[in-house]
């Protein structure tokens, strides 16, 4: 494998390099335009390029800046284009993310940052066995038998809790990185000669679009459904609020499309999404009708019909052909591919609701007890964190000011002097200081089950 790094310091270079663009400024919660991609640029300091990411760490911080940063080089090859392009910050703000070369210097780390991210997922996976078409087309289909026998954990979480309401628009943030330009990623597998699944892909991506029809398309289904509810609609408005493990579904799909070598990878995971969604959008769609009144569900419902075709269009006519042409060395790759976006769903669905339950209990105190050094920040009117994650469970204690605290994206709740707040290891979080100073202080503690 040709190295275009030789140092693991000139790689922290380019990376220390790449975030050096404005468009990673920490100075907004929610971006006025897509370019803005807040980040803790102090944070990219201490990361460790040398070793990969690993399952147990998936819900840290680490793996949250290089899902950021992966994200954004994988976005630098579509159009963001909308109405703030008339406004001249705007303008400057669309040139400078596409800049030629922020662009290429984003292009030579992809491949290290895609090994350090999803690097993981060949230790987790192994393939047993001798296949064949029949004995794969049947563990595909009983897979999906399986849950669809089954409620969503994740539906019945939102039902459940305190706050169902949050919980739900909770979803939808997380779901907005993906959802506001559906099948971008997909776009990717268009272009080339491949045959007849060259075409059966292009039927797949043309429903995914709308047939060409602006309102139909899937991406503006999902912005009515964002606008009924009074949530705001722009791509990445809610950045701040992704996420680890909602970013790498997005990125997945980014990194085994844009990598030609991971083609039948790709033809597993999308037939894994494509089966898995009609059976979770019939429940979330009737879910999120019953706690958010007045929602457009259009997005899903529509995913309920049209997915149960797709699902069937990648089997047979992709899938299937693929293997009759190719032979069944290829199908170790296409279960790889499956398991993957199984496996990366499973854990986003496990992060989600471990932050809706710490999202709406944010004032409760469970037992706990101080393992660490009091540290105390003194920051000033309007400074922000934006959100990070510990690895550690901290408790935070407002000394004096006050601040807001961000979870969720939804909704931020004020804390004044005296307030504490248990923020457990893993939970994403960030502050703005609304006073003209605040004083608070973090200490390191163990959480007493129970
Ligand atoms: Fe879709
Ligand atoms: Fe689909
Ligand atoms: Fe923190």
């Amino acid at each position: 494998m040709s190295k275009i790094f030789c140092t693991k310091e000139q790689f922290a270079e380019s990376i220390s390099n790449y975030a050096s663009n404005k468009c990673f400024e920490d100075i907004e919660i929610n971006p006025s335009d897509p370019y803005h991609r807040p980040i803790r640029r102090n944070d990219l300091a201490k990361l460790d390029c040398t070793k990969d990411v690993q399952i147990a760490d998936v819900f840290g911080n680490k793996n949250l800046i290089l899902n950021k940063l992966l994200l954004t080089i994988y976005e630098q090859d579509l159009l963001f284009l909308d109405q703030n392009y008339t406004n001249p910050h705007s303008r400057e703000a669309f040139k400078s993310f596409y800049d030629p070369y922020f662009v290429a210097n984003g292009k030579a780390l992809r491949p290290f940052i895609e090994k350090l991210v999803f690097g993981f997922l060949d230790n987790e996976i192994e393939i047993i066995g001798k296949w064949n078409k029949d004995k794969l087309n049947q563990y595909l289909q009983s897979v999906i038998t399986e849950q669809e026998s089954t409620k969503s954990e994740l539906c019945t979480s939102i039902e459940n809790l305190d706050k169902p309401e949050l919980a739900g628009k909770m979803l939808l943030i997380q779901m907005a990185p993906d959802f506001l330009s559906e099948a971008s990623a997909m776009a990717r597998t268009l272009p080339g000669a491949y045959g007849e699944e060259q075409s059966e892909i292009m039927k797949v991506f043309i429903d995914e679009y709308g047939y060409g029809v602006h309102h139909a398309k899937h991406s503006t289904l999902f912005e009515s459904t964002l606008e009924s509810i009074g949530m705001n609609k722009n791509l990445h408005h809610y950045y701040d609020s992704y996420l680890p493990t909602s970013l790498m579904l997005v990125n997945y799909f980014h990194y085994v499309c844009g990598n030609k070598h991971n083609w039948f990878k790709y033809l597993g995971a999308l037939y894994y999404t494509e089966a898995s969604i009609p059976h979770f959008n019939k429940q979330i769609s009737a879910v999120l009708r019953k706690i958010l009144p007045g929602i457009d569900t259009k997005y899903f419902d529509e995913h309920v019909h049209i997915d149960q075709h797709h699902r069937r269009m990648v089997l047979d006519k992709i899938i299937g052909k693929s293997i009759d042409r190719y032979g069944e060395s290829i199908i170790d790759d296409i279960l790889h591919g499956f398991e993957s976006f199984r496996l990366l769903q499973t854990l986003a669905d496990k992060d989600l609701i471990e932050q809706m339950h710490f999202s709406s209990q944010l004032k409760s105190t469970p037992q706990y007890k101080p393992v660490g050094e009091k540290k105390y920040f003194t920051e000033s009117l309007n400074e922000l964190t934006s959100a990070h994650i510990h690895s550690e469970s901290e408790l935070f204690t407002v000394i004096a000011g006050e601040l807001d605290f961000n979870a969720n994206g939804v909704q931020s709740i004020v804390l004044g002097a005296g307030e504490k707040i248990i923020i457990p290891k893993g939970r994403l979080h960030g502050t703005r200081i609304r006073s003209n100073s605040a004083k608070y202080c973090v200490e390191s503690i163990c959480i007493s089950e129970g």
